[in-house]
């Protein structure tokens, strides 16, 4: 039972999971890496159907970094097919659940064929209200920021904006996640204790719960121990204990 008088303690509304370790989960059976990757698929429909079921409005998903682009062409090519392989099988699975799929990152970087069942699944689903699944491709923080950046100082150059204007929500209205709450919970997995370039701006308070299971590893009981896990901090924002969980504010 929560404890106090903050939001910890209630359901995150937007959980965020930077889905780390299929390598290392082929390498450990002496499998290639791709056959990680493709249990991985596993994992990510476990954790997507979870959230739905409990009614997180938001789930975001860190599926391939601008960084990831450098990995050898074979794994990068077998990824971007699993992806595609990915939307088209499960559509069917977001209309009945009613879920909205969104993109975040340099998606003109894809390949056409992934681009167009994007396409295709995103027009699909855009009525849906329910859940919002975020996928992170070609995604870079440092890489949202500048070009949000960029968009403002030409907005300036333009007229369009007054540099006195820009505030940090005009700032956030430029990135690719405007209009979606911050993450509240950032779980990785596979554990490495790092954000590796991940939502920089918008995981500013965010909780992280780390775990050592690796990602063709997490299903449902390692998404419902993040969650109680998450259910048991308290976020402060800055004040005092007092200040965010008063007294008068219990059970
Ligand atoms: C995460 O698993 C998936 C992607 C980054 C696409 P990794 O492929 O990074 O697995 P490890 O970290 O090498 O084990
Ligand atoms: C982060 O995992 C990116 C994704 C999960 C898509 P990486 O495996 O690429 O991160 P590093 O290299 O360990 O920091
Ligand atoms: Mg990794």
């Amino acid at each position: 039972m929560r404890s106090g008088g903050t939001d910890a303690g209630a359901l995150p509304r937007h959980v965020a999971v930077i889905m780390d370790g299929n390598g290392r989960w082929a390498r450990f059976r002496g499998l290639p890496r791709v056959e990680g990757h493709r249990m991985g698929i596993r994992s990510v429909r476990a954790v997507v159907e979870c959230a739905r079921e409990l009614g997180i409005p938001y789930l975001t998903l860190y599926a391939f970094s601008v960084e990831n682009w450098g990995r050898p062409e074979p794994e990068v090519s077998t990824l971007m097919g699993l992806l595609r392989e990915f939307l088209l099988s499960e559509l069917p699975e977001f209309v009945r659940h009613r879920i909205r799929l969104n993109v975040i990152g340099e998606a003109w970087q894809l390949p056409a064929f992934v681009r167009e069942a994007l396409a295709r699944t995103q027009s699909a689903t855009a009525v849906h209200d329910e859940m919002t699944l975020t996928l992170a491709l070609s995604y870079a923080g440092r890489n949202e920021i500048v070009r949000a950046a960029r968009k403002l100082a030409e907005d300036a150059a333009a007229g369009r904006i007054a540099p006195e204007q820009i505030s940090e929500e005009v700032f956030a209205g430029r990135l690719d996640t405007a209009g979606m709450p911050d993450p509240d919970l950032v779980i990785r997995t596979s554990g490495e204790l790092r954000v590796s370039n991940f939502l920089l701006w918008q995981g500013a308070y965010a909780e992280f719960v780390f775990t050592d299971v690796l990602w063709p590893d997490f299903g449902k009981p390692e998404f419902l121990q993040a969650l109680d896990e998450y259910s048991r901090r308290h976020r402060r924002f800055g004040l005092t204990e007092e200040q965010a969980e008063p007294p008068s504010g219990g059970k």
